[in-house]
């Protein structure tokens, strides 16, 4: 018979407080599982909602391109199952470096790509290359889990708030009161949770500071201000706007840019752990073993897989084109429901999408009394839009943002345009008051 365990596990007060060290109890988990938690509890006891809080995707709604299905399969048939390199596999370091070249006008030497499971390890491992404790960590807000790595580098984390009007961008301006004292500064484009993109202008001048700042802190003998850009959804930039790249604006920017990319979102495969960073090699030796150490890097067949498919331009083309269709529509559905809302005098706004999967918008109902409730902060809309039209949705809060907004996010990676229409229909009802 097995032991069983936890009959042996002794005074479990004592041991969960005084085992994990200090550190590990001021990590924190992300405040958006917490709401995905709450919908899924909602939905076992048999609720019927939407879900607009992940951002991940449904399988049967958008899966993985039919090319990399097949090419895993074939790859772990052919016996890719051992450790790989712990940079990457030789093949989808050249493919990255062929993608990079082909479709940003990037050329990058051998030994600036380093693969990881999805873009998580890769982003770690930079900032903890990066920062010493104590460094400041520069990111606008709203923004996509920053904090975290902050906190797990002993970082001086640093919100910036931005605003709605640039999109949710930061501009030169409300980064220049920091670019003295930053070690890091972060930047996503197109940005989760806002589905915006960075302008050309704003990216430029940015830009231009951090290499004016540089060149002071180079003739002082001071460590250089590192960008870290991170571009996970830079296939999924919807038509009229342009995905651009610090190095490629500002060439200058080379030494100092850190790219962040990976498979999981632009081809739905969020489960296949397939990420990576293109950085200066002098840099990249260095993650290089810290993602080693943890083993964190991606499966072989895997990666052997994005290998091949990313080197087929038909597969890759065909893929993009229709599940950035299928996003679109989904977003274009929201924000036209939205926008018509607005139009007939209800309290609902929306920005324009314009990449990733996502979409910015707003409920202006604090103070209102709604339903019979009265709402008095972000968390208190959420609640109401769960519980009272069935739709769950992100606030600002949850990235970062000030309190009270009204602001929250929309997620279409696992929702039919059925869903995204009859959610819009139980929304308006809400507004209305029927
Ligand atoms: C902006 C951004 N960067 C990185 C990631 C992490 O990607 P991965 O799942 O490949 O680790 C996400 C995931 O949501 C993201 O939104």
């Amino acid at each position: 018979m097995a032991l069983d365990v936890s009959a042996h596990f002794g005074n479990t007060d004592y041991l969960t407080d005084a085992t994990p060290s200090a550190w590990a109890k001021g990590m924190e988990g992300s405040a958006i599982l917490a709401i995905a938690g709450h919908v899924t509890r909602l939905k076992a006891e048999g609720a019927d909602i939407t879900n607009f809080t992940i951002g991940d995707f449904n399988p049967s709604i958008f899966p993985i391109p039919q090319a990399m299905r097949e090419e895993i399969k074939a790859q772990l048939d052919a016996g890719q199952t051992n450790y790989p390199p712990a940079v990457g596999v030789p093949e989808l370091r050249t493919a990255i470096r062929n993608l990079y070249r082909d479709k940003l006008g990037l050329d990058y030497p051998e030994g600036s790509v380093q693969v990881g499971s999805g873009a998580r390890p890769p982003i770690y491992a930079a900032y903890r290359v990066l920062l010493e404790p104590g460094d400041v960590l520069v990111y606008p807000v709203p923004c996509w889990n920053v904090k975290y790595y902050a906190y797990l580098n002993n970082a001086t984390g640093v919100p910036v708030e931005t605003q709605a009007e640039n999109g949710f961008m930061p501009t030169a301006d409300d980064l220049r009161p920091h670019i003295r004292t930053a070690r890091v500064i972060a930047l996503n484009s197109p940005l989760n949770p806002c589905g915006t993109v960075i302008s050309e202008d704003l990216l430029r001048e940015i830009c231009e500071e951090i290499v004016a700042e540089n060149s002071r802190r180079e003739a002082a003998g001071e460590r250089p201000l590192i960008l870290l850009y991170d571009q996970v959804y830079w296939q999924l930039t919807f038509e009229g706007y342009v995905h651009h790249t610090p190095v490629s604006l500002v060439p200058e920017m080379a030494p100092y840019t850190v790219f962040i990319d990976a498979i999981s979102k632009c081809w739905a495969g969020t489960g296949l752990r397939v990420g990576w960073a293109v950085m200066p090699p002098w840099l990249r030796s260095k993650v290089a073993p810290l993602v080693g150490h943890m083993g964190a890097w991606s499966g072989r067949a895997e990666q052997q897989a994005t290998a091949v498919v990313l080197s087929n331009e038909d597969h890759v083309a065909t893929f993009n084109e229709d599940f950035q269709a299928a996003i679109k529509r989904r977003l274009s559905l929201l924000q036209d429901g939205l926008q018509s809302m607005r139009a007939k005098g209800l309290p609902a706004d929306c920005l324009t999408a314009q990449g990733a999967i996502y979409l910015s918008a707003r409920f202006e109902l604090h103070g209102k009394t709604i339903a019979g409730r009265k709402i008095e902060s972000d968390e208190d809309l959420r609640v109401l839009l769960l519980e009272k039209a069935g739709v769950a949705v992100v606030p600002f809060t949850a990235f970062g943002y000030s309190e009270g907004t009204g602001w929250v996010r929309f997620s279409v990676g696992a929702v039919t345009e059925e869903d995204v229409k009859g959610a819009l229909t139980r929304i308006e009802a809400l507004l209305s008051g029927k």
